[in-house]
């Protein structure tokens, strides 16, 4: 490869130093951004995600940024063998999506499995050429997944995906990326394949812009054994489909410590802080607000105001998702216009890639 330039990681403070000025630019000039976001279907959506990038995604299209939401099935099988689910998580997946507010019908917002966009699959071929097996064995996200996969035969799917992931993004020449840290190497070698396609095959005429990550502000928010961020693989979330009993009984149940006091404490506090912070985030006040309002009436107090405060909070996102579930029709309808509209964008890279390829006949 006459590009092989080792793989370097900005620090983490100066990404988001830039992410930050690229919120800035959006917000001044919306029509020069397209935002490529997904999500694995591996099940339903957590108020982590509402809070930690869901919402983001639904202000950032109510900018009117395009955006495309890519829904990651063939990911799914990188670190497990089951696939029985997977159309149902797709349709669960969306339906989440359109509940929370995105909205294909009104804004330029395309939601799409990956499978379905066989041009997209294609870059996949030509990407892997750009990239060294070592390059994939560094990838940390990979690794941990790898850890966190408690399996023993790891399949190529799972040290050639991020490669896959920048099919994703540039098929549709997406500028920017909302992600969280963990994405972050993926973005990198996303970044590092554009270059290296335009370097190597189109240096008068690049193909691919070099994606910008965009870190969400939003919160982090712990599960609710509060010592992990809220995951459902450990078994501490609340779904945004869960009922209003369900949520109450979850919240019963959380962990908190034995001091009466109610303080916002993150670092020494971490249970009592982060059902604070979810206060906070369904009421618009402050975190340390409510730790004085709550005081010395203990967790039980601190308790009952979350699960009264979240559930009201879910109210209309719960109503639109039951509405959303009586009518697949319209979910399919929804994933068939995306998978559609994204086909033709797909299409129209690969021709440009075989061209720039020399692949034309
Ligand atoms: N890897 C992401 C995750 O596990 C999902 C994903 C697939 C993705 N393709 C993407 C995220 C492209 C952002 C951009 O959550």
């Amino acid at each position: 490869m006459e590009t092989s330039t080792d793989i370097e990681y900005d620090t983490f403070e100066a990404t988001v130093d830039r992410s930050n000025k690229l919120e800035t630019d959006i917000q001044n000039c919306p029509g020069k951004f397209r935002i490529l976001t997904g999500d694995r279907p591996t099940g339903r959506l957590h108020i982590g995600h509402l809070f930690g990038s869901l919402q983001n995604r639904v202000r950032l299209q109510n900018l009117s940024v395009e955006t495309f939401v890519v829904i990651a099935d063939y990911q799914v099988l990188t670190d497990r063998d089951t696939y029985e689910n997977i159309s149902e998580n797709v349709k669960q997946l969306t339906i989440d999506y359109l509940a929370v507010g995105l909205d294909p019908t009104k804004y330029n917002t395309f939601i799409f499995p990956h499978s379905h966009i066989p041009e997209l699959n294609q870059l996949f071929i030509p990407f892997l050429t750009l990239v060294t097996n070592a390059e994939l064995n560094r990838n940390p996200t990979v690794k941990e997944e790898i850890q966190a996969s408690g399996q023993s035969r790891i399949n190529a799917g799972m040290y050639t995906y991020p490669v896959h992931q920048a099919a994703d993004i540039l098929f549709c020449k997406a500028n920017i990326v909302p992600v969280g840290k963990d994405q972050l190497p993926h973005l990198e070698l996303t970044r590092i394949i554009a270059r290296r396609f335009n370097d190597r095959f189109a240096a008068k005429h690049p193909v691919f812009p070099e994606p910008q990550p965009l870190l969400s502000k939003a919160t982090t928010v712990l599960g609710l054994d509060g010592s992990h961020k809220m995951s459902k693989s450990r078994n501490n979330s609340i779904m945004l489909s869960a009922t209003d009993d369900e949520t109450a009984a979850l919240i019963k149940k959380a962990k908190t410590d034995s001091e009466r006091l109610i303080t916002y404490d993150p670092i020494k506090r971490p249970e009592v802080s982060n059902m604070l912070l979810l206060i906070a985030l369904t009421t618009n006040k402050t975190p340390e607000s409510i730790a004085e309002q709550i005081g010395n009436s203990g967790a039980g107090k601190l308790k009952s105001l979350l699960t009264e405060s979240l559930n009201e909070y879910l109210r209309p996102i719960r109503l639109r998702r039951k509405e959303l579930e009586t009518d697949p029709q319209y979910i399919h309808q929804i994933l068939k216009k995306g998978i559609a509209h994204v086909r033709t964008v797909a299409e129209k890279t690969l021709d440009e890639v075989r061209h720039f390829m020399n692949m034309e006949i």
